[in-house]
């Protein structure tokens, strides 16, 4: 295996991407966001999976090896029809994230954030219970942390603070010791969840889905190159970049034509 494909709806794929980087720094790796459509929160399964669809047979098209939906909304309702539609290995951020919650609390209750359509999904709750039928799951949507993200506002500003308090009150008199951090926008709000709920442990789905993938994906690989593929440009999506990927060139950043 030598070459990834990425992708999520927007930039918070991007918190994947950094943690694989991170992970397997000889990979190839190509990213797509699909900034023309974010958010795919809201959407029905239906166009969860059409746009997922889309995105896959693009990430085919730069000939990938394996593909990681980076994005919790389409893991939680569309993996599965991936999985069965493609032969090349499909690999989601529900499970791993799940699997590691459901091990590190001591209190026996785990709290997961995500999009309506995730929580809708139940899939988290579902993956959390068949690792640890004892843990108790409490989920909340939070709808307009992926605006806020793909707009810029940073975790710092009082504006993320006030809607994720608000969101966070789910959480009150529920004992929760580990928050799995459902979206993949989430981990850029981190400060400030960390800041409402201290010592609550933030599970980043990223980082448990890179650490199940050791055992996966070889070590050697290709050059270590990403390329980045948009569907919309935006200026946040290209700072986000810069930021986890400091050498990069800002031509590296191109537009995907995903109907092509
Ligand atoms: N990063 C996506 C997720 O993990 C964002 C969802 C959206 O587009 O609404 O769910």
């Amino acid at each position: 295996m030598e070459r990834i494909g990425v992708f999520d709806s927007g930039i918070g794929g991007l918190t994947v991407l950094r943690r694989l980087r991170t992970a397997f720094p000889r990979l190839d790796m190509v990213y797509l966001g699909d900034l023309a459509r974010v958010p795919y929160g809201g959407r029905s399964v239906d166009t969860i999976l059409r746009y997922a669809v889309d995105d896959v047979e693009f990430l085919l098209r730069r000939k990938v090896d394996a593909v990681i939906v980076a994005c919790g909304t389409v893991s939680s309702n569309a993996l599965d029809a991936l999985q069965r539609r493609y032969e090349l290995p499909v690999y989601g951020v529900i499970e791993s994230a799940s699997r590691r919650a459901a091990a590190r609390t001591r209190t026996g209750s785990v709290g997961v954030i995500g999009t309506q359509a995730t929580v809708k999904s139940g899939a988290f709750r579902r993956h959390v219970e068949t690792a640890d039928p004892a843990v108790k799951v409490t989920e909340q949507a939070c709808p307009l942390i992926v605006p806020l993200v793909e707009n810029g506002v940073g975790s710092d500003d009082p504006l993320a603070e006030m809607v994720c308090r608000r969101y966070l009150a789910a959480f009150e008199g529920k004992n929760v010791d580990a928050l799995i951090m459902g979206c993949t926008h989430y981990p850029l709000f981190r400060p400030a969840f960390e800041k409402l709920l201290p010592g609550v442990e933030m599970i980043d789905v990223g980082q448990a889905l890179a650490e199940d993938l050791q055992q996966a994906f070889p070590r050697t690989g290709g050059s270590g190159r990403t390329e980045y593929f948009v569907t919309e440009r935006s200026a946040a999506f290209d700072e986000l970049v810069r930021n986890i990927d400091p050498g990069v060139d800002p031509d590296a950043i191109r537009i995907a034509d995903i109907d092509e």
